[in-house]
């Protein structure tokens, strides 16, 4: 059963296979946005790039990036993903919600 490890809060979870790792946090208490984001954002759509997550570990473990992903997070790491766009397929992930993002390298 796939596992979903949140690094700062020191909690994971056991899950099942392709489960959304935006749906996984919520359920768990788990806080995704940052201040007003948590009240004003696009509902998961992956339009308002407001719930990006950093795995730290098992992104092979996780479905590849979305079409939308690619669009929203161009330029930046490929650790970073949309939590509301990513779900877990097997094995394990650990991820960092609300990470520290340093500006887009290409501006
Ligand atoms: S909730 Fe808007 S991009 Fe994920």
């Amino acid at each position: 059963m796939p596992t979903v490890r949140f690094h700062f809060e020191n909690k994971e979870f056991e899950v099942g296979a392709h489960a959304n790792l935006m749906r996984v946090a919520k359920a768990n208490q788990i806080p995704v946005y940052e201040g007003v984001h948590q009240w004003l954002n696009c509902l998961g759509s992956g339009l308002c790039s407001t719930c990006v997550i950093e795995v730290l570990d098992g992104m092979d473990n996780l479905t590849p990036r979305t079409r939308i992903e690619e669009m929203q997070l161009d330029g930046y790491s490929r650790t970073l993903r949309l939590a509301c766009q990513t779900e877990i397929v097997k094995g394990s992930a650990t991820i960092i919600t609300r990470p520290k993002i340093e500006s887009c390298p290409k501006g």
